[in-house]
C-alpha cells in the first residue's frame, strides 16, 4: 500500500505526493519506495541449497501461505547436496511455487509490494537462481528487493510463532553449515559468543548418519534410529565442555562415532540395536554439549530467554535438553515448528519484511555471497538503498 511515492530516476531520487502516484506505473524508470511505516506485502524466496521455499508475508496480517519443494529425493542417491543439479531444480521449481503461494493467499503478482530472497550464505549458483528470479520480479512489478542474510531468516523464525521472543536474547544457531552463540539485541545487532572451530553441528549428525548406513539427510534420521538406542550403552564425549569458553568442535566426536562403528564391525556386532545404541550415545553427546555451552550463554550474558533456529532445533532431544536447563535458570526456550526449522520461505519473507519495512533494499545488483558473517549485517533501522552487503 504505496500512499506516497519516491522515484528514482538514475541516482536522482524525487518525492512525489499522492495524486501523482499514477507515475509510479511507469515501470522501467520509476521504483516506488514505500513508507517506512507502512505495511507490506512481501514475497519471499528461499534457494540457499537443496530446498526451494517461497512464502508471502504481511507486515500487518503475518503469514498468508509458505510452500516448499524438498530436493533431498534428488540428491539422496549422491548422499549430499549436488550444487548443479540444486541450481537447475530451483529454475523449474521457484516460479511454480511464486504462483502457488499466490494462488493460496487469493493474490496476484501485482498485489506484492516487496520481495526478499535469499543472497548467503550458501551454494552461489542456487542463490542466483533466487536472486535473479526475486531481480526481475521486482524490476518488472516496480517494486522494492532485498537480499537476506540465510541465518538471520534462521534466526527470526521463532518470530512467526504465536509466542514470540522479545529481545533481548541469546541464540542457538544450529544448521547443516553452521554451529552459533550469538546475543541478539534486536534485529541486526548480533554479538557473536562462539561458534564451531570444525564441523557444524547438522554436518556431524549428516556424517554420523553415513557412519550408520543411513540415508541423506542424516539429522532426523539418526534421530529416529536413537529412540530404539539403550541408555548407557556408550558414552561419547562433550567436546570442549571442559574449558571456558564458548565455542565448539564436532569434528573429534565424529572420529570418535567413527572408530566406535569399527569396533563394533571388528567384533562382528555392528547390528541394528548397536547402531541405535551408537546413534543415540551421539544424539546425547551433542545434545549435552549444546546445553552445556547455551547454559554458559545465559549466565554470561545474563539473558533470560534462549532462542533455537536452524534444522537441528527441530531435534526433540535437544529441545526437552534445553527446556530444563532453561527451567531450572527460570528462564525460556523459544523455537519455530520444525518446518520452520528446516530451510524454508518463511523466515526470508519475514527477515526481508522487516527489513525492506525500515527502507533497506538492494541497488540493481543481484546480491549472490557465498560466504557472509552475520554479525556485518547493518541494524534493522539503518536505511540502505544498496542492499545489505558493504
Ligand atoms: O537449517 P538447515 O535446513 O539447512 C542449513 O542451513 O544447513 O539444516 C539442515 C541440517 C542437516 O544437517 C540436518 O541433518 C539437520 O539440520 N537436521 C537435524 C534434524 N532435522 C534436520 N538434526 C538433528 N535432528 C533433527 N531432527
Ligand atoms: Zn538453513
Amino acid at each position: 500500500m504505496i500512499a506516497v511515492g519516491y522515484v528514482q530516476v538514475n541516482d536522482c531520487s524525487m518525492k512525489l505526493p499522492e495524486p501523482f502516484g499514477f507515475l509510479l506505473k511507469c515501470r522501467q524508470f520509476l521504483i516506488p519506495i514505500s513508507d517506512a511505516a507502512q505495511t507490506m506485502l512481501i514475497l519471499g524466496i528461499e534457494t540457499s541449497c537443496d530446498e526451494t521455499g517461497v512464502a508471502l508475508y504481511d507486515t500487518e496480517q503475518g503469514l498468508l501461505a509458505h510452500a516448499l519443494f524438498s530436493q533431498i529425493a534428488m540428491h539422496a542417491d549422491y548422499g549430499g547436496v549436488v550444487p548443479e543439479l540444486a541450481s537447475r531444480d530451483h529454475v523449474r521449481k521457484l516460479l511454480p511455487l511464486c504462483d502457488q503461494v499466490l494462488a493460496k493467499a487469493g493474490r496476484d503478482r501485482n498485489d506484492l509490494e516487496g520481495i526478499a530472497y535469499t543472497a548467503g550464505p550458501g551454494l552461489v549458483g542456487a542463490l542466483m537462481v533466487g536472486g535473479s528470479v526475486a531481480h526481475a520480479l521486482g524490476f518488472a512489478l516496480g517494486i522494492p528487493v532485498l537480499g537476506v542474510h540465510h541465518m538471520e531468516g534462521h534466526l527470526l523464525a521463532p518470530m512467526l510463532e504465536d509466542n514470540p521472543p522479545a529481545f533481548p536474547f541469546v541464540a542457538l544457531l544450529v544448521s547443516g553449515g553452521h554451529t552459533q552463540l550469538v546475543r541478539v539485541d534486536g534485529i541486526g545487532q548480533y554479538q557473536m559468543l562462539g561458534e564451531s572451530v570444525d564441523d557444524a553441528a547438522g554436518e556431524a549428525f549428516d556424517k554420523t548418519a553415513k557412519m550408520l548406513g543411513l540415508d541423506y539427510p542424516g539429522g532426523p534420521r539418526v534421530a529416529a534410529l536413537a529412540e530404539k538406542g539403550r541408555e548407557g550403552i556408550y558414552r561419547f564425549p562433550r567436546p570442549m565442555t571442559d574449558r571456558p569458553g564458548l565455542d565448539f568442535s564436532f569434528s573429534g566426536l565424529k572420529t570418535f562415532t567413527l572408530n566406535t562403528v569399527n569396533d563394533a564391525k571388528d567384533n562382528d556386532a555392528f547390528d541394528e540395536q548397536v547402531k541405535a545404541d551408537i546413534a543415540l550415545a551421539f544424539e546425547a553427546a551433542v545434545v549435552d554439549t549444546l546445553t552445556i555451552k547455551c547454559r554458559r550463554a545465559l549466565e554470561q550474558t545474563g539473558c533470560k530467554r534462549l532462542v533455537i533456529a536452524g534444522g537441528v532445533s527441530a531435534n526433540k532431544r535437544l529441545r526437552a535438553g534445553l527446556e530444563k536447563m532453561t527451567a531450572k535458570l527460570n528462564g525460556s526456550v523459544f523455537y519455530a515448528r520444525p518446518e520452520f526449522c528446516t530451510d524454508n520461505g518463511a523466515m526470508i519473507a519475514y527477515a526481508g519484511a522487516q527489513r525492506l519495512q525500515s527502507g533497506q533494499r538492494d541497488g540493481e545488483r543481484i546480491v549472490s555471497v557465498p560466504r557472509w558473517p552475520m554479525n556485518t549485517l547493518p541494524p534493522v533501522n539503518e536505511p540502505r538503498a544498496n542492499g545489505l552487503v558493504d
